[in-house]
C-alpha cells in the first residue's frame, strides 16, 4: 500500500495546511487508517463509527483483538452518541483536564462498535490537546478511534519518523506535525466506580487528579506481576515499549551503576546506558553506548525523550541496556511504569 506523507503546520493546520488536512480527512471518511500527532504520542486514527475502519487499525498494528481502543473527540457534544450515565466526577475531570492527556473509561452507549471496545461494556474517550488532531476530527466530522501508532510491542511513536519505521506501506497516510509534547501516553482513569481508578499512569498525574476529585485509587495490577492481579486495562498486560536488547533497571547510587556496567563488560557484553544528562556525565567507563534522556531537574524532559531513547538503541549493537530509575511520584510514576514494562520488571538493586 502507498503511504501518503503530509507535512503540516502544527499550530494553525487549518489556516496554513488546509489541502493536506482535507486530503487526510477525506481518506478517514473513506474508512482508511491515517496516523496523526497528538500532545502525547502519535495516534493511528480511523472512523470510530465504522467496524470496517476500526478492524484496519488492528490489522495494521498487529494488535490483539482483546485490547480496546481510545475514541478521540473534538467536541463535548460528541459524547452523547458514545457514552451513557456519565458520573459527576467524570464531568469534573473533563472540565479540569480536557483537552489534554487524560482518557476516561465510561459506560458505553448501545451501538458503539464492539471492535472498538473489544467487547467490554465500557468505552475509553479523550479530547486531545493538539491542533492537528482536532483539525482532522473537525474537517472529517468524525470521532477517531486511535491507539498509539506503533507496531504492537514497540515503544509508542513521538515523531512521524517513528511511525514510518513501524507502519510504512501498512497504512494510508501519516500527517507529520513534528515531535509530540508529553511523550508518554495519556493517563487512563476508570470512572465507573465510586472512587476513580488509574488504570495507566500518564501525562496527568495522580496528584493533579486528586486536587479535582479527592481520593483516586491506582489499579494494583500496575505494581504486581502476580496472576491474580489482572489489569483492568487490557493493554497493560502485554510486554510493551521494548527495544530489541534486554533492559535492566538499575536502582542505587551512580557508583553502583558504574560497577554494574564494568561487571557486564568483563563478561564481554556491549553495554548501552539510558540515563539523564547528569548521570551520563558522571560515568567514566569507556566503550559504552550512552543515550541521554532529559534532565533530573525536570522529569517532564525525561518523559518526552524516553521513547526516542529506547528506540535509538535498535540502531546500535548493544547486548544489554541499563536504565536509570526515578522516584514514582508525579510524572515519575508514568516514566517508571513504562520503564518497568520495557524491562519486563528486571531490576538490579544495590
Ligand atoms: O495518549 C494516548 O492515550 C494515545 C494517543 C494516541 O491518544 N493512545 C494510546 O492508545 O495510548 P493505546 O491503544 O496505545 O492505549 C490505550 C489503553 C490500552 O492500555 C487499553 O487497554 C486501554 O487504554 N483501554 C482502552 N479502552 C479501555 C476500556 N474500555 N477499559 C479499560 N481500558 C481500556
Ligand atoms: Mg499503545
Amino acid at each position: 500500500m502507498e503511504t501518503k506523507l503530509w507535512a503540516v503546520d502544527k499550530e494553525e493546520p487549518v489556516l496554513n495546511s488546509y489541502p493536506q488536512i482535507m486530503e487526510a480527512a477525506s481518506l478517514l471518511k473513506q474508512n482508511e487508517v491515517v496516523a496523526f500527532p497528538t500532545e502525547t504520542v502519535y495516534g493511528l486514527g480511523a472512523n470510530a463509527l465504522s467496524d470496517q475502519a476500526v478492524l484496519k487499525i488492528f490489522e495494521a498494528k498487529g494488535r490483539p483483538s482483546d485490547n480496546p481502543l481510545i475514541v478521540h473527540i473534538s467536541r463535548i457534544e460528541q459524547l452523547t452518541k458514545l457514552v451513557d450515565n456519565v458520573p459527576e466526577l467524570a464531568h469534573k475531570l473533563m472540565d479540569a483536564f480536557w483537552p489534554g492527556p487524560l482518557t476516561l473509561v465510561l459506560p458505553k452507549k448501545e451501538g458503539v462498535s464492539q471492535y472498538v471496545t473489544a467487547g467490554l461494556g465500557t468505552l475509553a474517550v479523550r479530547m486531545p490537546d493538539h491542533a492537528v488532531a482536532r483539525a482532522l476530527m473537525e474537517v472529517s466530522g468524525l470521532p477517531l478511534a486511535a491507539p498509539s501508532a506503533n507496531l504492537s510491542g514497540k515503544p509508542s511513536p513521538t515523531t512521524s519518523k517513528h511511525v514510518e519505521e513501524d507502519l510504512i506501506h501498512r497504512i494510508a497516510g501519516i500527517v507529520d506535525g513534528g515531535a509530540t509534547g508529553v511523550g508518554l501516553e495519556s493517563t487512563v482513569v476508570d470512572c465507573t466506580t465510586e472512587v476513580p481508578v488509574i488504570l495507566r499512569p500518564g501525562g496527568v498525574t495522580k496528584e493533579e487528579l486528586e486536587k479535582v476529585v479527592g481520593k483516586v485509587d491506582v489499579d494494583p495490577a500496575l505494581f504486581s506481576q502476580e496472576e491474580q492481579h489482572k489489569p483492568k486495562s487490557p493493554g497493560m498486560k502485554y510486554t510493551h515499549y521494548a527495544p530489541v536488547a534486554p533492559v535492566y533497571l538499575i536502582e542505587g547510587s551512580e557508583s553502583f551503576l558504574q560497577q554494574t556496567i564494568t561487571d557486564a563488560q568483563r563478561k564481554g557484553q556491549k553495554v548501552g546506558v539510558l540515563a539523564t544528562e547528569e548521570t551520563i556525565a558522571q560515568i567514566t567507563t569507556t566503550e559504552i553506548t550512552a543515550i541521554a534522556c532529559g534532565t533530573k531537574k525536570d522529569l517532564t524532559t525525561v518523559a518526552s525523550q524516553l521513547y526516542d531513547g529506547l528506540r535509538a538503541f535498535n540502531a546500535t549493537k548493544v547486548d544489554v541496556i541499563f536504565s536509570e530509575t526515578f522516584p514514582r511520584t508525579g510524572v515519575g510514576a508514568a516514566i517508571m511504569n513504562r520503564l518497568e514494562k520495557a524491562a519486563g520488571h528486571k531490576l538490579i538493586k544495590e
